[in-house]
């Protein structure tokens, strides 16, 4: 055994001007996979992340949408972080940069930066919008190239002859605020002395901190030599101020780093977790940042010497990754290529595309192409026709012929040691976030035991009840080495892997849950895990999406997306509301759920576990007999149709039900009332009787989606 491993791992801030999109999902997945898997190994592992929230794009954009910064971030943090919990992605801590944890972090890092002589002055000349009355960056100047003569080019480079220069270099510029031209002005500004860690930055690459390939592009910046870095802005700016210096802001870059602290202090003041044990010079613990390939200069360069000259520890590896390209093109907005994560997840399983990226993705920082075709190929051949196929062919067999049972040795023993054995291999894979490899090993497995399937034919066995025993045996082996590979899988399918736990009636996994077979216990009904993807579907996603035509004009120069929101008026007068959960269909899940209000906190997983769904009303009938409950028949999507009892009599006309979108338990297990089965639970709130509300998703749901 070895020991227990503590680390503290990161992804890149998301902008907080723009949508989670497919290529930030790519690096949300690549972290949260090799957290699970840190995790699922029994090491001590942390996940933070942040929005990256200042800076003249986000402040910019405030304005347009006529709020205020404030109000900007808030709302897009909100959605940042539905989508990616969406997602699966298990953040222990998702904060923003405009904290006061950051804000106090900044603070401190700069004033002992400061103190060690690592701050210098500088007086500089830059492009000024006289009408709007501020500094300009470089993407905010545009012009005529001054090398190849190119109209409408960026004041940093040529995209046309890809020559850098600076604003100054430009003809004809223009501020793109104002459309003015702009000045030239001198102001002061703050450097960070980089060119003094040069040495140690050095050594820290040789460490084996990155990546090989990154380790030769850092020889290159090295040979060029590092140059000091302008961490400071001139107001107006969102941003902090920088001590002892009015109207002089810290570049975004300067906080947004530091943010991964701030997040992790949150994670700490939660938690009781230590700061100084993973971030003090001489900690003993990991600290792994995840990037894309475009933000190495700032996480390989400045933050580590940032760290280093404040006096805490740097990074143990900072790992990059490519770029996601739709169809072979880069995500474009005009060609429809741009997609977002909620595009994506209104239509899909988080885990289709989690399971693609993981299959695809090696430890280099290659691009990865998403082509359209490919994806709906290995979802389906793969996930569905593989590793599904497994438990559906065998679970039938142990639920109806075998009493749910499973039989109490294995038929072959070698076979399941062998899938056990592959488990170092596979770990050694996603260690090295080689996930690709990880899932060509899994899914050669999940070939072999396909092949043992086919060749002992529990289908054909079954016909003559002298096999019974037989069948029970193949079905078990089959089953035992299903769940071997859904261990392996968790990191990256953890939902259908908590639907599997529930399945095999077990608890969480470790990955050690291998190491023996599950012989002579009880498993439940096996329910579908996973369903056939639809080219045509997954086709639309590349589509323009439907929110263009939507988006209407609110005011001159300023757009504003309307939602409309129905909601149908209860059929009760509304009576006090109380703030007591409860669920319209039993007491006992009244008592349960104000236990967990109680302070009986669970975790994600065991939130996921239960199965929340969307669903419509298909009819609603009063029950002869019975004065407080309805008769439901729902519409749940790709589970079907099913009847739900509810205890809503009195409070609503079935009439005022039909039609409406619901939410449903929906693997709550089978009840027989006295009327009937009930297959599932309506959520509603209140205390019943007349004052109980049923709970319904804004309108755009559709049956079956899952709720989280
Ligand atoms: N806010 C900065 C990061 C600050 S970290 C202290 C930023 N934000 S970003 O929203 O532009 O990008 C966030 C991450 O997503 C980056 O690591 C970036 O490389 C990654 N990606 C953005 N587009 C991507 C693809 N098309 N494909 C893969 N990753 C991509 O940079
Ligand atoms: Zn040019």
């Amino acid at each position: 055994m070895t020991a227990r491993r503590r680390i503290l791992v990161t992804s890149a801030l998301p902008y907080a001007n723009g949508s989670i999109h497919l290529g930030y999902l790519l690096e949300a997945v690549q972290t949260d996979v090799w957290v699970r898997f840190q995790k699922l190994r029994g090491n001590e592992c942390y996940y933070v992340c942040a929005d990256d929230t200042h800076g003249t794009p986000i402040m910019l954009k405030a304005q347009t949408e006529g709020i205020t910064p404030e109000a900007l971030i808030a709302k897009v943090n909100i959605e940042h972080q539905r989508d990616l919990a969406e997602m699966l992605i298990g953040f222990d801590n998702f904060g923003s940069t405009h904290s006061p944890e950051n804000e106090v972090l900044c603070d401190d890092l700069y004033r002992t930066l400061r103190a060690a002589g690592h701050i210098d002055r500088k007086t500089i000349s830059q492009a000024y919008d006289d009408t709007a009355k501020m500094f300009l960056p470089d993407r905010y100047v545009k012009g005529v190239c001054p090398v190849c003569g190119t109209a409408d080019q960026y004041g940093d480079s040529c995209e046309n002859c890809g020559s850098t220069y600076t604003p100054a270099d430009l003809k004809n510029p223009i501020s793109v605020v104002s459309g003015t031209a702009p000045v030239w002005r001198d102001s002061e500004h703050y450097f960070f002395k980089l060119s003094t860690f040069e040495a140690s930055l050095a050594a820290w690459v040789k460490s084996g901190a990155v990546q090989e390939s990154i380790a030769r592009k850092l020889e290159e910046w090295f040979t060029q030599g590092l140059r000091d870095w302008d961490i400071s802005r001139d107001a107006p700016y969102f941003g902090f101020e920088i001590p002892d210096a009015p109207g002089k802001y810290f570049y975004v870059w300067f906080d947004a780093p530091i943010g991964y602290l701030a997040s992790f202090t949150q994670l700490c003041a939660r938690t009781g977790l230590k700061f100084d044990d993973f971030l003090r010079k001489d900690a003993n613990t990991e600290l792994h940042h995840f990037i894309g390939k475009d933000i190495l200069y700032f996480h390989t360069l400045f933050w580590p010497a940032v760290l280093e000259g404040s006096g805490l520890r740097r990074p143990t590896s900072v790992h990059a990754h490519g770029f996601v390209t739709i169809n072979g093109q880069k995500m474009s907005k005009s060609r429809g290529t741009f997609i977002t994560a909620r595009r994506y997840l209104d239509s899909f399983k988080a885990e289709y595309l989690r399971y693609y990226f993981c299959a695809k993705l090696g430890p280099g920082i290659d691009d990865l192409d998403m082509n359209l075709d490919e994806f709906t190929t290995r979802v389906n051949s793969e996930i569905v026709g593989k590793l599904v196929n497994i438990a559906s062919r065998c679970a039938g067999f142990i639920t109806k012929n075998a009493a749910g049972t499973l039989a109490a040795t294995l038929p072959e023993p070698g076979l399941y040691a062998e899938f056990a054995d592959a488990g170092e291999k596979i770990a050694a894979a996603y260690e090295a976030r080689d996930t690709a490899s990880a899932v060509r090993e899994i899914m050669a497995l999940a070939d072999r035991a396909n092949q043992y399937i086919d060749a002992r034919k529990p289908w054909s066995l079954a016909k003559d009840p002298a096999n019974a025993a037989e069948v029970r045996s193949v079905c078990t082996q089959g089953l035992n080495l299903f769940r071997v590979l859904m261990v392996y899988l968790q990191p990256a399918l953890p939902e259908m892997a908590v639907q599997a736990q529930r399945f095999f009636q077990e608890g969480a996994w470790t990955w050690d849950s291998v190491a023996a077979p599950l012989l002579g216990t009880t498993i439940s009904p096996y329910q579908p895990l996973a369903t056939r993807l639809d080219p045509k579907a997954v086709a639309k996603l590349v589509e323009p999406p439907p929110e263009a035509v939507a988006t209407v004009t609110a005011s001159p120069g300023a757009q504003a997306t309307v939602t409309v929101k129905v909601t149908a008026p209860p059929a009760a007068p509304p009576p006090t509301r109380r703030a007591t959960a409860s669920t319209a269909a039993s007491d006992e899940a009244t008592l349960a759920a104000a236990a967990a209000v109680e302070g009986n906190s669970i975790s994600i997983d065991d939130f996921l576990r239960v199965d929340l769904r969307v669903a419509k009303v298909l009819s609603a009938d009063l029950i002869p007999g019975a004065d407080k409950l309805l008769k439901l028949r729902l519409d749940v999507g790709d589970l079907g149709e099913r009847d739900v009892f509810a205890g809503v009599r009195a409070a609503y006309e079935p009439a005022a039900l039909v039609g409406r979108l619901i939410v449903v338990v929906a693997n709550l297990e089978p009840r027989k009332m006295r009327f009937g089965v009930s297959e599932g639970m309506m959520l509603a709130a209140g205390p019943g009787g007349r004052e109980i509300f049923v709970l319904s998703p804004d309108s755009g749901a559709l049956p079956g989606m899952r709720i989280k």
